[in-house]
C-alpha cells in the first residue's frame, strides 16, 4: 500500500483516440440510486468528481499510471487487488493511511480498480468515521457490471467470502471502456461470467446478442462490448432498485455463487468469475434433471462459458464442498436458496436441503 499525493504519470495514452473512445458516447443508465454511466471516455470522466469536497482515491496499482494521467491533481493510495488482501487488516491499514492525510467526514473517497477495489473502498468509505462521501470508477469488466453496483461491500473474514460488510450505495459509477484495453485475457474472461449469469438471470435476448458477437466481444470492439455491459449493468440495477437488502429477488444475482464461493474458498488461483462459471454451469445441470431446461439449452450455456475459456466442471467434488456452502450466507436453517433457471432468461430461486447433495451431482 503506497500513498501519493499527486505523482508525476509516465503513463502514454494512445496518440489516436482507441476505437472505445471514438464510437461510445455517455449512456446514464436507470438507477434509484447515484448515477450510474456507461460509455464515458476517460477525459470526460473529471466532469463527474465532486468539486465540493476534498476527493481521496483508493486505486487498484495495475490502473495506477492511468489513473494519474487522468487525475493529475488527485491523491491517491495504491493497494494491491487480492482476495487474501480483502481482510480486515488491509482495511485498519488504509484506515491509519486516510488518518495521516488528515481525512474527516467531509472527504470524499473514489474507487478506481476492479471487484476487490471497489468491495474494500465501499466498506472503508461506509465505516470510516461513521461513514463518508463514496464513489467508483470501476477497471474491470465484472466491477463494471456488477461488483461496483448495489451497495453491496465488504471483506473476506477467516476465508469467507464478503462476510463482513455493509450495504451503502456509491454516490456515482462511471465506466470506461478504454480502461478495459489493459485487462489481461483471463481477468476479462472472467467478468464474461458475470455478463452471462446477468443474461441467464433476465434477457434471453442479451444471451443471443453474446452468442451471435463472440469475436467482437473477445476482440473487446465496440459497440459490441460497451452494449453488453450497459445491458448487464442495468439488469442488475433493476433487480437491486426492487430488493435493494437481498430479502428476495437481489437473491437471484447468486445465480452460479453458492457453489462458486465454495470453489473460491477451496481451489487456489482461482478467479472468482471463473469459480461463478463453474456454479453457473452446475446450476443449469440442476435444472436441465428439474425439467426446466433441456438438454441443448445446457449445452449453449456451457458452451458459451467454454468459448470465454471459462471452466465449466470442478475440479474438486462437490461432496466436498458440502461443510462451506453451509457456511455460505444464503442460507436459512438447514434450507439453501439455490437459484435456477426455469429458462434461459428466467431464474427462480429453490429451497434446497443442503445434506442432500444429489442436487449438485452432474
Ligand atoms: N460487491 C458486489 O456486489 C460484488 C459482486 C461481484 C463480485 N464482487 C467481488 O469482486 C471481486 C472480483 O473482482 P474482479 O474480478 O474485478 O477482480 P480484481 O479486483 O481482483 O481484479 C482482477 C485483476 O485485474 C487487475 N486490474 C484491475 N483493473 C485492471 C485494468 N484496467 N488493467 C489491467 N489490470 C487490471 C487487478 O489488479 C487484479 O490483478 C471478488 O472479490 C468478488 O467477491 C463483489
Amino acid at each position: 500500500m503506497t500513498t501519493n499525493p499527486s505523482s508525476p504519470s509516465s503513463f502514454s495514452p494512445p496518440s489516436s483516440p482507441s476505437p472505445s473512445s471514438s464510437l461510445s458516447s455517455p449512456s446514464p443508465l436507470s438507477s434509484l440510486f447515484g448515477p450510474v454511466i456507461t460509455g464515458l471516455t476517460p477525459e470526460q470522466l473529471p466532469e463527474y468528481i465532486p468539486n465540493d469536497a476534498p476527493v481521496i482515491a483508493i486505486v487498484d496499482e495495475q490502473v495506477q499510471e492511468w489513473f494519474s494521467h487522468y487525475f493529475p491533481a488527485i491523491p491517491f493510495i495504491t493497494i494491491q487487488a487480492a482476495e487474501t488482501a480483502k481482510t480486515l487488516e488491509t482495511v485498519e491499514k488504509l484506515t491509519l493511511a486516510l488518518l495521516s492525510e488528515e481525512a474527516d467526514r467531509t472527504f470524499f473517497l473514489l474507487g478506481v480498480g476492479g471487484g476487490i477495489v471497489c468491495d474494500i473502498t465501499g466498506f472503508l468509505a461506509s465505516t470510516y468515521m461513521r461513514g463518508i462521501r463514496f464513489g467508483f470508477i470501476p477497471t474491470t469488466l465484472l466491477a463494471q457490471v456488477d461488483a461496483a453496483l448495489g451497495g453491496k461491500n465488504g471483506v473476506n473474514v477467516g476465508g469467507y467470502k464478503n462476510i463482513t460488510g455493509t450495504f451503502t450505495q456509491p454516490e456515482f459509477v462511471l465506466c470506461t471502456t478504454d480502461v478495459l484495453a489493459t485487462l489481461p485475457e483471463r481477468v476479462f474472461n472472467a467478468g464474461m461470467s458475470e455478463v452471462i449469469k446477468a443474461a441467464l438471470i433476465a434477457d434471453a435476448s442479451l444471451f443471443e446478442f453474446i452468442e451471435r458477437h463472440t469475436p467482437e466481444i473477445v476482440n473487446r470492439k465496440e459497440p459490441a462490448l460497451g452494449e453488453i455491459i450497459r445491458r448487464a449493468a442495468q439488469i442488475k440495477l433493476d433487480i437491486v432498485a426492487r430488493d435493494e437488502k437481498e430479502k428476495g429477488e437481489r437473491r437471484k444475482l447468486n445465480l452460479g455463487h453458492t457453489l462458486g464461493h465454495a470453489i473460491e474458498r477451496s481451489v487456489k488461483n482461482i478467479m472468482h468469475g471463473e469459480a461463478v462459471s463453474i456454479g453457473l454451469a452446475y446450476a443449469a445441470r440442476f435444472s436441465h434433471r428439474q425439467g426446466w431446461l433441456t438438454e441443448a439449452d445446457v449445452f449453449r450455456i456451457t458452451a458459451l462459458l467454454e468459448r470465454f475459456r471459462l471452466p465449466v466442471d470442478s475440479i474438486i467434488p462437490v461432496e466436498d464442498l458440502q461443510e462451506t456452502m453451509m457456511k455460505d450466507k444464503k442460507k436459512s436453517g438447514v434450507l439453501l436458496h439455490y437459484i435456477a433457471l426455469t429458462a434461459i432468461g428466467k431464474a427462480v430461486e429453490v429451497d434446497v436441503n443442503l445434506p442432500d447433495l444429489n442436487f449438485l451431482h452432474p
